[in-house]
This record gives C-alpha cells, structure tokens and sequence, in this order.
C-alpha cells in the first residue's frame, strides 16, 4: 500500500496547517470497514463485538464504533462512564477489571453493567454481596502462550489475568455456593497473534469449561488480531480465523444443547491502521555515525516503540518523490526516546512533516504529560467531515490540578 497523502479525500499536510502538529488523525471510514470485515468473517456465528475501550477512547470514536454496530469492554469504571456518553446503553458494555477494589465492582453494578470476574476472591465476595441476583461472566486463563510481545502476553501460567484454568474445580465451588449466574466465559490470550490456531486452542479451553456452566449465553474469545506494522507484514488473517472458529463454535453449540453468541474484543484490529501521528522535523543532526531527525513529539505521545519494541512505519509527506537516505526518527524527550530506527526515508529537510503509522491504537490513550509536555490534538475524519475530536492542550491544562501554596 502506498503511503497516503490524503485521507477521504483530505490533503494529510493541510490538517497540519489547520491544527498544527503533533497531531492525531483518525480515519473513521477504516475504522468501520474493518468492523465489516470482522461482522464478515463471523457471519456463520452470532457475534457481539466488544471494542477494547482502551486501544482509543475518544467519545466520538466510540460513538462512531457505535454506529458501526459494536458494543464496548471497559477495563476501568471510567472507561464504562466514556461508553455511557458516547451513547452505549449498559446492556452493550462489559466490565473487564483486573484487581480493583470492591467499590468499583459496586458502582458498576449500581450502573446495571456486567461483570467479567477476574479472580477467585472477586467472585467470592460478588457472590456474598449480589448470590444469584446479577448475571456475570468468568474470565478464564488458559494457560496459553500467545502475543507479539512477552508484555502483552497475558494468557499464560503466570499471567497475572483471569483464573487459570486448573482452578476449574474452585470456581465450581464458589458457582455452586452462591448460586451465581454465569452466563459468559472470557478469555484473552495476547495482542498481536497472528496464528489462527490460538484462538482455536482458546475456543477448546472454552468449550471443555463451558460444558459445567448451564446458563451461559456467551463465549468471549478477547481480542488480540495482529494488523500489519512494517511493509509487507503480515496481519492476522480474519476470514481463516473467522471460519475455523465460526466452525468449531458451530460444533460446541450443538453440543452444548443451545445456540450461544460469540464475543470478540478487538481493539488494535480496530483502530491501529485508522491512525496517524503528523509531526513535524525540528532538526536533521549528522553524527558520524547516524543522522537523526528530531521531531516534534516522543515517547510522551507514543510509547509503543519505547515500551514494547514496536515497529511504527514512518514517511516523509514532504518529499514523497525524493532520494532515500537513512535516519534514525527520534523524539524531542529527555530519554532515548527512539521512533524508528535506521530507517530509509525520503530525505528529510527541517520543516518536513513526517507521517507515523498504525498510531491509533494504544497511541494517544498511552500518551502522557512527561517533561511536562503537552498532548496532541485529535482529528477524525468522517463522512466527508474534519472534525476537532480534542483541542491541543495548552499550558494552563498542565498546571490545572496542582495546588499552588506558599512555600
Ligand atoms: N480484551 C482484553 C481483556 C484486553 O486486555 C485487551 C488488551 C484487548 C481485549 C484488546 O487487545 P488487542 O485486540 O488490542 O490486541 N498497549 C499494548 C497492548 C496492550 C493490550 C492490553 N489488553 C500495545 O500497544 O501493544
């Protein structure tokens, strides 16, 4: 695919113009097309799409996701407060919480959202305070080692989500001692799994639990479908995925004597693709070594690279046409806060405005304030409209919570 210069239609460098960089820009049509594209592969099922609030959770992109005909996971209270603006009715939102305080699970009871409970504790005292009163759903870990990344592998023995699944005979118990309505089962293996195969061994581990809880309604096989980062990557294949999974879903339901919906969370599969971070090159610095173009953001808006070793694309929308040189992309933060590494990119001036892709996910919901910098701007574009989605921040957001005393 070749780099955008425009995106519906929109010239990329006139946003910079418009609302300067660094900038975030969201490409809601990508962002629906790519829900169709999962909606397509799960034809054969009845499937609820979750979106993994945390990937993005800008109001209007979850309303936009909305429209597309997917509901939420939420991993904090907060989260489930952003879907209930954004529109989401209750019934649409999951509570995926991993070891928070009781409080939490209380107040998102008294919102009339669904549980995912997360720990033999957890369900004991949810079954104390609530019996058989509320549906809730258990999340399983499988004891399967998948993801790109040991840091977002979290479906293994030593993960610490979920409840292994040796703990089977313990969640009977509690189940059995409370009464407790289980009506889903949860996992979520990893980010990042290209491999078909893992969410066929998830679904095994789903379907043998299953088979000890009458009352479910659901089976959730998380998220976790890996989008293409470099040039010529490849992504997880949905359809094969979507098809071998449908299949063996198909299989259980018969089994298991009832026609059951089967959930996914996606959350980069979603909104990876559909995101750009446009900065702008501050300064080109020859070593003699390396030539360095610093840019106008960092690690403070895009961790990705700095935490888990990602790989981000990077093009310079300035010179589409010029010679290659290579350049290590690096940002303005007092850390080695390297973007791109050893990378060709068409030369690059100071002043060039260069393109990160596959910033969506985990890009402006992993940003922060460090070295006391500021965060971007967002801008979707949708059905034919720019749209401001968040206003740059200014000094004075900064200091807005800090408690200023005679010292
Ligand atoms: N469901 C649950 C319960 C999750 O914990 C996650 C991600 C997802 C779904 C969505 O996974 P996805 O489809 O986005 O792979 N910050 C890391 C990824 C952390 C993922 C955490 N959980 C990154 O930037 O690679």
């Amino acid at each position: 695919m070749p780099n955008p210069t425009h995106i519906q239609g929109v010239e990329i460098s006139s946003l910079a113009g418009q609302f300067g960089t660094p900038l975030y820009i969201y490409d809601g049509e990508k962002i629906v097309s790519q829900i169709q594209t999962l909606q397509k592969a799960f034809s054969a099922v009845p499937l609820k799409i979750k979106y993994a609030t945390k990937a993005l959770s800008n109001i209007n992109i979850l309303k936009l996701i909305r429209k597309a005909g997917a509901g939420i996971d939420a991993v904090s209270i907060e989260e489930a407060k952003l879907g209930l603006l954004a529109g989401y009715t209750v019934d649409e939102i999951m509570y995926t919480p991993s070891g928070v305080g009781f409080e939490e699970i209380r107040e998102a009871v008294a919102m009339g959202i669904m549980i995912n409970l997360d720990s033999l504790p957890l369900m004991e005292q949810f079954g104390k305070t609530y019996g058989d009163s509320l549906g809730a759903c258990i999340r399983i870990n499988p004891h399967i080692m998948a993801g790109g990344n040991i840091k977002i592998s979290v479906g293994h023995k030593e993960s610490k989500f979920g409840i292994s699944i040796e703990q089977l005979p313990q969640i009977l118990e509690l189940v059995a001692k409370y009464q407790l309505k289980i009506v889903g089962l949860h996992i979520h293996t990893g980010s990042d799994i290209l491999d078909a195969e893992v969410f066929l061994r998830g679904g095994n581990v789903l379907f043998e639990a299953a088979m000890q809880f009458p009352d479910l309604q659901f089976l959730d096989f998380g998220g976790g479908f890996k989008v293409a980062y470099k040039p010529n990557d490849v992504a997880t294949d949905v359809l094969e995925v979507g098809k071998a999974v449908g299949e063996a879903f198909q299989e259980f339901c018969k089994k298991y004597g009832r026609q059951l919906e089967l959930w996914l969370e996606p959350g980069k599969f979603l909104v990876s693709e559909a995101g750009y971070l446009l900065v702008r090159s501050n300064v080109v610095k020859e070593t003699p070594t390396v030539t360095f173009v610093g840019v106008d953001s960092g690690l403070n808006h895009l961790i990705r690279p700095m935490m888990y070793d990602a790989y981000h694309s990077v093009y310079n929308l300035s010179n589409p046409e010029g010679k290659k040189a290579k350049y290590n992309v690096v940002g303005y933060i007092c850390e080695t806060d390297t973007i791109a590494a050893h990378r060709e990119l068409n030369e690059v001036k100071e002043g060039d405005l260069l393109v990160i892709k596959n910033a969506g996910a985990y890009g402006f919901s992993m940003s922060s304030n460090y070295n006391s910098r500021l965060r971007p701007a967002e801008v979707l574009i949708w059905d034919g409209k720019t749209m401001l989605i968040r206003r740059r921040e200014e000094f004075e957001d900064l200091i807005r919570h800090q408690q200023i005393h005679e010292i």
